[in-house]
């Protein structure tokens, strides 16, 4: 059992994090989430710093409880307009078979990194917790983020970016076990074959770091909480589980996918092809025809733009062919009930003293 105090490091009554996830949420599966108890994120990594604040000011009307915001922060490498050629020549029949013709203009970065702009735009909100995807910011950046008191979170995928993470004095790891949903928080490797379950993650980790541990990665219910805070974390992050909730704004073609997996033990497997850095999805044809790991994806994020054309095109149709299904290994968690239900759900076999707060946290920021 990890001796980290997460009240101290979350600031909530209960030891979870709802999982930011970027496309399928905004601030109200936080607003749920937080009301119970539970520490609500918002994925601000494919968001204008306008829309940052405005989800901040939504979050902060509906509630006085913590809040996390989440970045991505990628090195942008320059558009490479021979990649993208070479990946449009493999896209080029589904292109024809949609009857569109491709945009090989570089557009805008469908993701950006966490950068001072932005930074400019949240500063006087505080966030209480900031998370990080896909390593850390800059260091003067990182300064920045410290004066407003946040507690600085990161993922690590292996016990290297882990030890680099604590290097670097976070606050607390998200340790990402390979069954988790959406993009691999990997920063040191590129090698998908250094990623592994989220136990074997946890117990390497727990013993080579003094760090408060997060656990992530199909987390499913109160047996998952329970077995990742035996194994050495304080807390636990969720995302998959929380896709077919009330809240969420999962697409209806995403929805669908989750659903007729769940029911024909469909599965999820690793894929560049949607972003150019590996993440994880239930297969699709994309997927199954071009290798769910192509090596002809241009450069995270600009295997989206092309990609997104296609998509754009078949969810038109009513299709999910061309569509990043992102979800975890542990489809079967995705239950349509309230976040709020399934947050209190996942605490049910673990030990704690929820004392049922629902007015203190309906109260918001201002009135407090
Ligand atoms: C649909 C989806 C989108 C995600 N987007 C983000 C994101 O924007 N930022 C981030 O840090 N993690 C993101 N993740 C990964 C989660 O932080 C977390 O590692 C994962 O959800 C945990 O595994 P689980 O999905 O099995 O619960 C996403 C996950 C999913 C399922």
């Amino acid at each position: 059992m990890n001796n980290k105090d997460f009240k101290a490091l979350l600031g909530t009554e209960l030891p979870i994090i709802q999982a930011p996830m970027a496309g399928v949420q905004d601030s109200k599966l936080a607003i749920a989430v937080a009301k119970v108890g539970g520490l609500g994120s918002i994925p601000c990594g494919m968001l204008s710093p306008a829309q940052v604040v405005d989800e901040i000011k939504r979050f902060r009307a509906a509630t006085c409880a913590p809040l996390n915001l989440n970045f991505f922060c990628h090195e942008l490498p320059p558009f490479d307009t021979q990649a993208q050629a070479r990946w449009h020549e493999l896209l080029a029949p589904y292109f024809d078979g949609l009857g569109i013709a491709a945009d090989l203009g570089q557009g805008g970065a469908s993701r950006m990194p966490f950068n001072h702009e932005i930074a400019d735009a949240i500063e006087a909100f505080k966030p209480e917790v900031m998370s990080f995807h896909f390593g850390l910011p800059q260091e003067d950046l990182l300064k920045r983020v410290r004066s407003w008191g946040s507690k600085v979170i990161s993922s690590a995928t292996s016990v290297a970016e882990a030890e680099f993470l604590a290097m670097q004095g976070v606050d607390g790891i998200i340790v990402q076990g390979i069954e988790a949903g959406g993009h691999r928080g990997m920063f040191l490797s590129d090698d998908v074959n250094t990623q592994v379950e989220l136990e074997t993650l946890l117990t390497q980790i727990a013993s080579r770091v003094d760090v408060a541990l997060i656990a992530a990665g199909g987390i499913g219910d109160g047996h998952g909480v329970k077995a990742a805070m035996e194994n050495g974390a304080c807390a636990v992050q969720i995302g998959s589980a929380y896709l077919l909730c009330d809240e969420a704004n999962t697409s209806s073609l995403h929805k669908a996918a989750i659903e007729h997996a769940a029911k024909t033990q469909g599965h999820t497997a690793l894929t560049n092809i949607f972003s150019g850095r590996p993440a994880r999805g239930l297969v699709n044809r994309a997927m199954t025809e071009l290798g769910a790991m192509n090596p002809h994806a241009p450069a995270f994020p600009y295997a989206a733009n092309l990609m997104a054309q296609l998509r754009k095109a078949s969810e038109a149709i009513g299709m999910s062919d061309f569509s990043p299904l992102w979800c975890g290994a542990n489809i079967t968690a995705c239950r349509k009930i309230s976040a709020g239900e399934m947050t209190l759900t996942l605490m049910e076999s673990v030990p704690h003293d929820h004392d049922n707060k629902y007015e203190y946290m309906s109260r918001s920021y201002a009135d407090n």
